[in-house]
């Protein structure tokens, strides 16, 4: 038994998300841009969401439109607070505490492009935090490449003075490899005070939040840094090289966990999988998938390669073949692809195929029927044990509205037919081969819509005189005529 520690009483949670994100050249604004579906915002308030802190506070500004609507969707609970002009960092937090004048207590404080943050690490640096009675933590990290970020500098009894921005850092604090994670805890007045004082004399001219830290050791205060256990946990991203690498860190975080779960993963430098996906164990993962939204992968189940599943359930056993599949769901044992695209609706009940070249939409296929090849399937409900011949068109849509056919219990509908929605094929139906049906087959019954056919004898011949077709055709008349004479001589035993 793990003993749970009771989740610490944070007052608020602040998260600064007003930065136009310049480096990522977008017209996204960079908390919105995602990774493993999530937005980088959605990762770092579900890292703070352990706290259950009383308030949310996300300080938005550039773009400001699309994050609150994105907010609003995500963390309906949160509230955003605007900061007119991104003066900063410091100029961010000072307006979000602004926003709520009666807190008391410790404030997470965190940058919105930190997408690896984990909730361990949230919480252990409030722990940290309440254990050493500090009036600030900031969570650091010890980083090989320290470049662009703001390094921590310490005296010589290893006590945190301050916090320097790289580029108003001197050539001794550059070499300084211990980095801020822009991840802070601190109590509420005591940050109220201190960035109501934070300037903007440095080489930005902007007021930044990691001013404090030295304002609040020159006042006396106790301050401390909290060290990451992992330093990757804390990267920010800034660019749209470090959005890809971010992606594929916490990529491979996701494929450790489903691993470690006994998930095989054929090739992990393939496979994407999505932080809201599960995939239960002995699932097999092949090379070139794609799992995201909320897809579920039951056990035994082995999907890929090369395929793509967006809000998909897989079920136990089924197997998924070079696929693109969206809100679909698949049943025990189905069969799906290679070269299958399953649209939103579709219902694939146990045991049932969609083969080669088939397109499924709001599209239900009963216990062990088959969609086998080249079919497009809209609008259509097939009972159980029913097989579509190949190449079938549900024709559903008359150029104004959809319209559905219903096909029933182990019917066998020809190869090239049409079915003119609405339309209905009773309980073991058969239709012909390359009809068009436009109106109910009744159970039991064949139904045939297409014309009869007629054969032109000798056509060729007199159409066509001297073509390889009419020699053929000629030598083809004689070869008959002769084993027609044959026929009559041969003896059966
Ligand atoms: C910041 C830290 C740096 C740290 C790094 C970690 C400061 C001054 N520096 O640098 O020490 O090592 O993060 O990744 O904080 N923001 C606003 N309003 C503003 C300006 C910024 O909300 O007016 C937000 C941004 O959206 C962002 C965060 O504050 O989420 C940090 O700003 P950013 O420009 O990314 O700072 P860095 O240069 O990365
Ligand atoms: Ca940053």
């Amino acid at each position: 038994m793990i003993d749970q520690q009771p989740a610490p009483d944070v007052a608020a949670v602040v998260v600064l998300a007003a930065g136009q994100g310049t480096r990522m050249k977008s017209a996204t604004p960079k908390v919105l841009h995602t990774l493993g579906g999530r937005s980088m915002l959605g990762h770092v308030l579900s890292a703070a969401a352990p706290l259950a802190a009383r308030h949310t506070v996300v300080v938005v500004g550039a773009g400001r439109a699309a994050v609150e609507e994105h907010l609003a969707a995500i963390a309906p609970g949160a509230l955003p607070v605007l900061q007119e002009e991104q003066r900063g960092s410091g100029h961010a937090a000072a307006v979000a505490l602004d926003a709520v004048p009666d807190l008391d207590g410790p404030v997470l404080l965190v940058n919105g492009d930190a997408p690896l943050l984990r909730p361990e690490t949230v919480t252990a640096l409030v722990d940290a935090h309440r254990a050493a009675g500090n009036a600030l933590t900031v969570l650091t990290a010890e980083v090989d490449d320290p470049t662009g970020l703001g390094r921590i500098v310490r005296d010589g009894a290893g006590a945190v003075r301050a916090i320097v921005e790289e580029r108003d850092a001197t050539d001794e604090q550059r070499a300084i490899r211990e980095i801020n994670a822009g991840v802070y805890v601190g109590d509420a007045a005591a940050l109220r005070r201190s960035l109501a004082r934070v300037g903007a004399d440095n080489d930005q001219g902007e007021q930044y939040l990691t001013d404090v830290l030295a304002l609040l050791v020159a006042d006396g205060e106790r301050v401390g840094g909290a060290r990451a256990g992992d330093p990757v946990d804390v990267l920010g991203c800034n660019d749209r090289r470090e959005l890809a690498a971010r992606r594929r860190t916490l990529n491979d975080r996701v494929l450790d966990e489903l691993m470690r779960s006994g998930v095989t993963v054929v090739d992990p430098a393939t496979t994407w999988v999505d932080v809201t996906v599960t995939v239960e164990p002995d699932a097999v993962i092949e090379p070139g998938v794609q799992l995201q939204g909320t897809t579920r992968v039951a056990t035994g189940a082995v999907v890929g390669p090369d395929s793509t599943l967006v809000d998909t359930a897989v079920g136990e056993g089924a197997g998924v073949v070079r696929a693109h599949c969206v809100g679909a769901e698949i049943g025990p044992g189905v069969s799906v692809g290679p070269f299958a695209y399953l649209r939103p609706g579709t219902r694939l009940h146990a045991g049932a195929k969609v083969g080669t070249f088939v397109e499924t939409k709001n599209a239900e296929v009963g216990e062990g029927s088959k969609v086998p090849h080249l079919s497009y399937v809209g609008d259509a409900t097939i009972g159980r044990g029913t097989n579509i011949g190949a190449a079938t068109v549900f024709v559903n849509y008359d150029g104004v509205a959809k319209h559905h056919t219903t096909i029933g219990d182990h019917a066998r509908t020809g190869a090239d037919n049409m079915f003119v929605a609405p339309v209905t094929v009773g309980d073991g139906a058969y239709t012909a081969a390359g009809s068009v049906i436009t109106t109910d087959v009744p159970p039991g019954a064949m139904g045939i819509a297409r014309a009869a056919q007629r054969n032109v004898a000798g056509w060729v011949s007199r159409r066509r005189p001297g073509t390889a077709a009419a020699q053929a055709a000629d030598a083809a008349q004689d070869a008959g005529a002769a084993g027609a004479a044959d026929t009559r001589t041969q003896v059966s035993e």
